[in-house]
């Protein structure tokens, strides 16, 4: 049985992936935080990955690697650099320096967030980021092409759209992707005996997808769930779409939203930080779990 490094593994998506794949890979989890309820043929090792030394530890000895460690979703940039930028490297050039070849990467819808929503896009785009986050996103992709042809690393790049239960608005009947058809796109790429560089779209058979997901069809991706089940009861729910950059474009919500504690930007007025500062904090917590949600 392969052993599999999940980094990520106390988040959203590695508790899906957790269940999913148990019995079928010895699991080695890792994440800064601790994973506490680990079931048989899981082990854990906490890392911050943002250390190059982590990153060299927990990647030694493992057949291959589930990256979903880091920030998801947009925040301040020191943030993103930290946990997406640095973080991602040094689990890639890790996992090199540790010969372990297969390297599955969350990158994001929001790396073509730019997008309108008009428009159908397949893996071949050119790049449009709606946030810094997307940005750190389109940063992994590239530097996953750069260890496919320089170094011969076999990376499978995972643009996801939203990982739950069921969809939850009008933008998440096209991204949206069960968990089992999640997994399934990791098994495919851990399992693919030939690979190179590939991108696909993380996302179940939803009929009003803007993704043409053809690459991932191509090498045999059969997602068993899809959206429109739900459509009825979210569009009566919604009502017509409304005229904002949220509602033009793909990425939604990013591509309007600042995220985290930004720093200032040159020029801008300093008033305009006081006022984040200044929110009640029971609403600032409320705020972020909207954050959250929004992917
Ligand atoms: N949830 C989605 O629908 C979705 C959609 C598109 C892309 N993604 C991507 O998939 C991945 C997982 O998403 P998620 O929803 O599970 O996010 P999450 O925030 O729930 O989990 C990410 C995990 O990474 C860990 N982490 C953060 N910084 C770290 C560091 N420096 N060192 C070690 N661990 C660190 C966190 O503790 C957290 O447990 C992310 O890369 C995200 O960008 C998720």
């Amino acid at each position: 049985m392969k052993t599999i490094l999940m980094t990520g593994a106390a988040g959203r998506i590695g508790t899906f992936m957790r269940a999913e794949l148990a019995g079928k890979y010895k699991l080695r989890l890792s994440d800064i935080k601790p994973v506490k309820d680990l079931k048989p043929g899981e082990t854990f090792m906490r890392a911050d990955i943002s250390n190059l030394k982590d990153a060299l530890r927990i990647t030694k000895g493992v057949d291959a690697v589930v990256h979903f460690g880091g920030q998801s979703g947009e925040h301040d940039w020191e943030h993103i650099l930290q946990a997406n930028i640095i973080g991602f490297h040094n689990t890639l050039e890790a996992a090199r320096r540790n010969g372990v070849k297969r390297f599955l990467v969350a990158t994001s819808n929001h790396a073509v967030g730019f997008y309108p929503v008009t428009q159908t896009i397949d893996h071949r785009v050119y790049p449009k980021p709606d946030s810094r986050y997307g940005v750190s996103k389109v940063f992994n992709e590239a530097l996953s092409s750069l260890y496919a042809d320089r170094y011969g690393m076999e990376m499978f790049c995972m643009r996801i759209g939203n990982v739950n239960s069921a969809p939850i608005d009008r933008r998440r009947l096209a991204i949206w992707i069960s968990a089992r058809d999640m997994a399934q796109l990791v098994i495919l790429g851990l399992e693919r005996p030939k690979l190179h560089f590939e991108i696909v779209y993380g996302i179940s058979d939803n009929a009003r997808a803007w993704f043409d997901n053809t690459n991932a069809y191509r090498m045999g991706y059969q997602p068993r769930d899809r959206s429109e089940t739900y459509a009825a009861e979210i569009l009566q729910r919604e009502g017509p779409p409304g005229n904002t950059p949220a509602d033009i474009f793909q990425g939604g919500g990013h591509c309007m939203s600042e995220g985290g504690t930004r720093s200032r930007l040159a020029g801008e007025p300093a008033a305009a930080k006081r006022k984040v500062a200044k929110k009640p904090v029971k609403k600032r917590a409320a705020t972020v779990r909207k954050k959250r949600t929004s992917r």
